[in-house]
């Protein structure tokens, strides 16, 4: 069984139509890389998945449950959807990190928030409190920060605000951790360190949906790759098909624009 199930998705804007029946299932342990120009929906797909918007026709289902479908009424309370919510660990491309927490602070918030909800939280709070510090600190060791535990974000590089955020999201154990362009505002060599934490996630097998404009990375860390245009997937396969041979002259012209790119040493998109 799948672990995400995408179908139909369709969202409009006013009078844009922004996503166009859009459908794709992820295995767990797998990689998607989502390519695509800018406005080509990307982000809304994802705000989609994280509730953040509410697509207008579509069903999302995770480990066989639905969480959404657009079809029924609509009786979602805000507690229902934070719990939804909880299947997808979101990283965005500008870190979003609280400035008056430390680093550690940033990966535990959400934990010790959750953990008031706990009915023995009173009377095991110094405990619950122990172990939820503990398993942050474990995840910025992951993260390379071990040193940077006490510091806050003013403090940091984007590179490590970035890898603090990916601790953060991987604090709450989501289903999958989607990322949206986690490189696009930092420089090359911070742009690397952030790379190669998302591609050691891969290595041990997390499941990940990866909007990324870094198209050797898409390449290299996916096992699926979709490419959106204009609000529909054109072309979807494994990453060999779509890069090497792909099917729609479409996604030939946008590789090659990022191909000349990269070659000219700017991995950056503007
Ligand atoms: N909240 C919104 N209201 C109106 N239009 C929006 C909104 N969010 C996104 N759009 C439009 O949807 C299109 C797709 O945007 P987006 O999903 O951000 O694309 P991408 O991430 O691929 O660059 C764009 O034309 C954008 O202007
Ligand atoms: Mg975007």
């Amino acid at each position: 069984m799948s672990i995400l199930e995408v179908e139909h998705i369709c969202k409009t804007f006013e009078d844009t139509e922004v996503l166009k029946d859009i459908s794709f299932s992820l295995e767990k342990g797998q990689v998607v890389s989502i390519i695509g120009s800018s406005g080509s929906g990307k982000t809304t797909l994802l705000r989609c998945l994280n509730f953040l918007e509410r697509p207008d026709k579509g069903v999302i289902r995770v480990n066989g449950e639905v969480l959404f479908d657009a079809a029924d009424v609509f009786t979602g309370q805000e507690a229902e959807i934070r719990k939804k919510r909880l299947h997808f660990g979101l990283v965005f491309q500008s870190f979003n990190l609280f400035p008056q927490y430390t680093a550690l602070g940033n990966v535990m918030l959400a934990k010790e928030l959750q953990a008031k909800e706990r009915p023995d939280y009173k009377e095991k709070k110094k405990e619950i409190h122990e172990e939820i510090q503990a398993q942050a600190e474990a995840l910025l060791d992951q993260m390379g920060l071990s040193d940077r535990k006490g510091n806050y974000p003013h403090q940091l590089s984007g590179g490590q605000c970035q890898r603090v955020a990916i601790a953060r999201a991987l604090a709450l154990q989501p289903d999958i951790l989607c990322f949206d362009e986690p490189t696009s505002a930092l420089d090359p060599e911070l742009t690397g360190e952030v790379l190669r934490v998302i591609k050691s996630l891969a290595d041990q097998k997390t499941t990940m949906i990866i909007v990324t404009h870094e198209m050797a990375f898409a390449r290299d860390v996916a096992d699926q790759v979709i490419f959106m245009d204009d609000g529909y997937i054109l072309e979807q396969g494994d990453p060999m098909q779509v890069f090497e041979n792909p099917r729609e002259e479409r996604t030939r012209q946008f590789l090659m624009r990022f191909t000349q790119r990269e070659k000219g040493g700017v991995s950056k998109r503007r």
